[in-house]
């Protein structure tokens, strides 16, 4: 598949990575030059870069190789949406931001490409409704990293094609992510995940705000407690600096 990524910060550089990986012609774009380099330096050599998953074997060289010669980055979002059968949002989370994104892909994308927002919580009727192909737009909501994550929530309406949702699921399935789909709700922000979470982050920040224990003492008893693989406060820091320090 023939896919733009929008976006090349935090989630969509590593999406791109991880799309290119599962066989796709993915063009990756952003408004930045600097971003564009970071992520080009990140995809081939960082954490989760190409070349330590050569060097602790979980990719052979050669398929490194191709997935990379697969990804192309660009400050060009025209060229990059203008054969895509399936464009992926990475922008941030401002809903007039991803408004106007959704009106230029509608404008600029081919009639039939789908069109998915990696959001993750504004409502998918909102983005839906700025374009003139609603039953193509979709929510592909991704964790991160995207290469090791396999929180695939799929987001759909009533107006969402069958055929849509088949070939965004499958191609989660491909990427080896494990797609749940949901329905979209306009009265809440997070679709599941996320709504799930923020009531616990809430929690967690009024038991420190209260003066019972520090953030480090609530992170250490989730872990403990429930087997999280980090507490609420470092799931934070985590989501905002893509787990790479
Ligand atoms: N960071 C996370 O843990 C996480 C997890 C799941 C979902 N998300 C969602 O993913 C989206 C992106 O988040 P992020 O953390 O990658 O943000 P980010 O700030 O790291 O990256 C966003 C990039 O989009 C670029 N951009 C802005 N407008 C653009 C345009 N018109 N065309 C091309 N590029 C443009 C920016 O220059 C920036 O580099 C948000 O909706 C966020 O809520 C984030």
């Amino acid at each position: 598949m023939r896919i733009a990524v929008i976006g090349a910060g935090v989630m969509g550089s590593g999406i791109a990575q991880v799309l290119a990986q599962a066989g796709n012609e993915v063009h990756c774009t952003d408004l930045e030059n600097e971003v564009i380099d970071k992520a080009i330096a990140g995809v081939a050599d960082g954490r989760y870069g190409f070349e330590r998953a050569v060097s602790r074997g979980k990719i052979e060289r050669a398929d490194a190789d191709a997935a990379l010669a697969r990804l192309t980055f660009s400050t060009n979002f025209e060229e990059a949406v203008s054969d895509a059968e399936l464009i992926v949002e990475c922008v941030p989370e401002r809903l007039a931001l991803k408004v106007k994104v959704f009106r230029d892909l509608d404008r600029l994308a081919p009639d039939d490409a789908i069109l998915a927002s990696n959001s993750s919580g504004f409502p998918l009727a909102a983005l839906a409704a700025a374009t003139d192909r609603p039953g193509n737009v979709i929510i592909w909501h991704w964790a991160s990293p995207p290469v090791v994550m396999k929180f695939a929530e799929i987001v759909v309406t009533e107006e969402t094609h069958t055929d849509v949702i088949e070939r965004v699921t499958a191609l989660a399935s491909a990427c080896g992510k494990n797609p749940v789909v949901v329905k979209d709700h306009s009265m809440a922000w997070g679709y599941v995940a996320n709504r799930v979470y923020a009531a616990m982050i809430k929690e967690a920040s009024q038991v420190v705000s209260e003066g019972v224990a520090s953030q480090e003492d609530v992170n250490r008893l989730m872990v403990d407690c429930f087997g999280w693989p980090v507490g609420p406060f470092a799931m934070i820091k985590g989501a905002q600096t893509g787990w790479k320090d």
